[in-house]
């Protein structure tokens, strides 16, 4: 058998213990290394939780791997060909930069940085890097929007006349979602999935026209924004909703509806994660998708690209760095209450 990945992962976060339990289902990796500035993180007295059932089960007790109180000692560990990063979005620029400069493999939690300059600062270090380095934009892999992105791009029910995506949750708490410098609030942390998805589907809109109010974080923490593509006869009218502001106990969800000339398509998740499709004549059909969650699908990938010896696709990498402007836009476009062009 050949020689197994070996992964370091840095935050042990609802992100970092998530990606833990997907390392530990996949065969060619094993990790090796585990990095927390928070100590009972690292020995396991405490946990994170997920926001979506089945994420962050696991947990590091009776783990045997190096473990750090500095992500940066695990970034050293010459044994480490993977270095995981889901420390908190302000910390991503600081840790990939270093991790690509000692030739390290990069998975890096999404949003790729906390502001566009660093996101493309981070995408010249990975032009004159020969190392793999991944943006983890999970909904690129998640099921349900990869059916609706075929559907789209095969005009499997006809023309797509309209989209629009909603993420809900109530607000998560803790010291990195309650101040925005650090995760840029709804708008970067939350609505970054829907905004980077409109983007990865359609390309980059011209323009948006988002409002929105504060919230907890001290940003933006709950916004509605409109998609505008030029070409509007080539392009479906688009608009998504995030939020982190409704009140305890309401929870998390996310959801689509898209209209297409001949079929509508409605996906909400819940228990049995159905996708739903309505045609005028027939009755409503439940879809069946292939079953999991993006995240285990995302890091899958990048294992077997890194596997295939093939490098990532840089353009995949800077349409996540492009949606940063984007939402750069969004957030320009509630203060003024204007239309704002894209300069990506
Ligand atoms: N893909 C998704 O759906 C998704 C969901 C949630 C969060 N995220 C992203 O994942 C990242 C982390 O989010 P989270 O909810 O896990 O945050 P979190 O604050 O719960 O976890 C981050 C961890 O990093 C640790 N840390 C901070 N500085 C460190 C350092 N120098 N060295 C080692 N450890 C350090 C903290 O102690 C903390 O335990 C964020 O960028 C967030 O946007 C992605």
């Amino acid at each position: 058998m050949s020689k197994k990945l070996k992964v370091g992962i840095i935050g042990l976060g609802s992100m970092g213990s998530t990606h833990l339990d997907i390392y530990s289902k996949i065969e060619d990796v094993e990790v090796i290394a585990i990095a927390d500035s928070i100590q009972s993180r690292l020995d396991g007295s405490s946990k994170a939780e997920g926001n979506i059932s089945g994420q962050a089960e696991g947990g590091v007790s009776g783990l045997s791997v190096k473990k750090y109180l500095d992500g940066m000692d695990l970034i050293n560990n010459s044994d480490i060909d993977i270095v995981d990063i889901c420390v908190g979005t302000n910390l991503h620029y600081i840790f990939v930069e270093a991790a690509l400069a000692k030739n390290k493999h990069v998975l890096v939690e999404k949003p790729l940085a906390r502001t566009y300059e660093e996101a493309k600062k981070i995408i010249q270090f990975a032009e004159g890097s020969s190392c793999n380095i991944m943006s983890a934009m999970c909904l690129r892999y998640w099921p349900a929007w990869v059916f609706l992105k075929e559907a789209i791009e095969n005009s499997t029910y006809g023309k797509c006349l309209s989209l629009n995506f909603r993420r809900q949750t109530s607000f998560p708490g803790g010291a990195f979602y309650s101040d925005d410098n650090q995760c840029g609030g709804a708008l970067l942390d939350l609505h970054v999935h829907d905004t980077d998805f409109v983007n990865y589907c359609l390309g980059l809109p011209d323009a948006v026209f988002s409002q929105g109010y504060k919230g907890p974080s001290g940003g933006i923490d709950h916004v509605a924004t409109n998609y505008i593509f030029n070409k509007t006869n080539a392009s479906p009218l688009v608009s998504s909703e995030g939020t982190w502001t409704m009140q305890e106990g309401y929870g998390f969800n996310m959801s689509y509806t898209a209209n297409f000339e001949n079929g509508t398509l409605s996906y909400l998740l819940d228990e049995e994660e159905t996708l739903k499709l309505f045609r005028n004549g027939h009755e409503p059909e439940s879809i069946k998708l292939k079953e999991g969650m993006g995240y285990e699908f995302e890091i899958r990938a990048f294992v077997d690209e890194i596997l295939s010896g093939n490098k990532s696709n840089l353009d995949l990498l800077s349409q996540a760095a492009k949606t940063i402007a984007i939402i750069e836009a969004e957030k320009i476009s509630i203060e003024t209450c204007s239309v704002v062009s894209i300069k990506a």
